[in-house]
């Protein structure tokens, strides 16, 4: 059962070796399977794999031991885990019945404070995950300009449109074609090539650090100029960057917006927001969900906004990221033997190694040391990154590093 791993717990307890034989993968979520955690490279007990509660910027594992946390959900959680407002709105909206025949008020009060923060939002339409929402984008663009072809640069999920995995026709990636981020030339000669006008220009607006603002507004201008729509993915980057995202810091307005993750505080909710002119066409085509409405995440992302209305979030999520990028990048590079560097914006930053084989080493040394640490991109700052958590963090990584030193101290062979 335990597939060459010592694992020294009882079997019931093995929940690595029991998530492997009935989850392919190991997980629902690409990046929590192990090899997407820790890399491929063989791991012992003590690298953990699941959790049982979480609290602030802190996760205990099955068997009790604790770990802070530098991923925060890939980004879902931008307060902290647990937090009490956020827990006390999803517990009564939870009690008061979630879903029924009818949408609950709070679809159209969060839609309303949607619209007053987000700057290309004058109406939205909700659903659970980020990539429904490129998808519902998509569709709504397709729809408006009865046009086809797509020009997309980032990442949005794991729906057909966007994806080259196996089992996605041929014609449907042949619909899209991928410009590099902050290319203004691959852009217009992307747009030049095309022997049909687009029907969107889809941009993730940071990845590595935040687009440029020529680059953005060039997309823009070749928006107008053939009538494509123009629009941002920023279910990374609203609520994280400013409350109203690349789009409030840059000045460049999308006609469409997709929303996510730390809208909820880690509570499925996604959204759809743009000009009242574009997305009135929702109602010509079809975008809709069942659970689209259900009230738990509608409170979880209301409590988030008024988080927001209280303090400077954003300001907040990068003064914490920025500790944290701080005292590992210090960290890092007062043990160049580690080969690992940390880089980009301090709201969302990544470790980039010298080779995957160290990024990984590091990643596993780090968790024996009580450090969850995102392999790559990103490390997200939340609230919930306080002082005695960075200060606990600051007392760990000196072992992490020491215990990735060469020679006989090694402890990763
Ligand atoms: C920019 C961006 N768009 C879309 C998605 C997809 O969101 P979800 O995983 O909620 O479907 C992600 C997820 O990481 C993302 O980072």
């Amino acid at each position: 059962m335990t597939r060459g791993i010592s694992f020294t717990g009882t079997p019931d307890d093995d929940w690595r070796s029991r998530a492997a034989d009935v989850i392919p993968g190991g997980s629902s979520t690409g990046s929590k399977r192990p090899d997407a955690l820790y890399g491929t490279r063989a791991l012992d007990a003590a690298v953990p794999t699941h959790f049982e509660r979480a609290d602030g910027c802190w996760l205990w594992t099955p068997d009790g031991r604790r770990f802070i946390d530098c991923g925060m959900a890939l980004g879902a959680v931008g307060i902290g885990y647990a937090d009490p407002a956020v827990t006390r709105a999803v517990v009564d909206a939870a009690s008061r019945g979630n879903v029924t025949t009818l949408p609950h008020r709070l679809e159209v009060e969060v839609a309303e404070r949607l619209v007053d923060v987000i700057p290309s939002a004058e109406q939205v339409r909700f659903l659970r995950t980020g990539a429904e929402a490129s998808a519902a984008a998509i569709r709504l663009a397709r729809a408006c300009t009865q046009r086809e072809h797509v020009i997309a640069s980032g990442y949005f999920g794991w729906l057909d449109w966007c994806s080259d995995a196996p089992g996605v026709p041929r014609a449907v990636r042949d619909a899209v074609s991928w410009v590099p981020f902050n290319d203004i030339a691959a852009l217009e000669a992307t747009i030049a090539a095309l022997d049909q006008a687009p029907a969107a220009i889809i941009i993730e607006p940071l990845v590595h650090e935040v687009a440029s603002v020529a680059w953005l507004a060039t997309a823009r201008r070749l928006a107008d100029r053939t009538g494509a729509v123009l629009i941002f993915d920023e279910v990374k980057t609203a609520f994280r960057v400013l409350t109203g995202g690349v789009q409030a810091l840059t000045g460049v307005t999308p006609d469409l917006t997709t929303l996510g993750k730390a809208m909820a505080n880690g509570y499925p909710l996604a959204a759809l927001v743009g000009r009242a002119a574009v997305m009135t066409n929702a109602t010509k085509t079809w975008i809709s969900s069942t659970a689209a409405t259900e009230s738990t995440g509608l409170a979880a992302a209301k409590a988030v906004l008024e988080w927001h209305e209280r303090v400077d979030v954003a300001d907040r999520m990068a003064i914490a990221g920025g500790m944290m990028q701080e005292i590992i990048g210090t960290a890092l590079t007062e043990a160049p033997w580690v080969g690992v560097r940390a880089e980009g914006p301090p709201m969302m930053w990544r470790l980039v190694g010298d080779s995957p084989e160290q990024l990984d080493a590091l990643v596993a040394a780090a968790v024996r040391g009580g450090v969850l640490l995102k392999r790559g991109a990103y490390q997200f700052g939340a609230l919930a990154h306080d002082e005695p958590s960075l200060d606990a963090l600051a007392g760990a990584m000196p072992g992490i590093t020491q215990a990735l030193l060469p020679g006989p101290r090694r402890m990763e062979d």
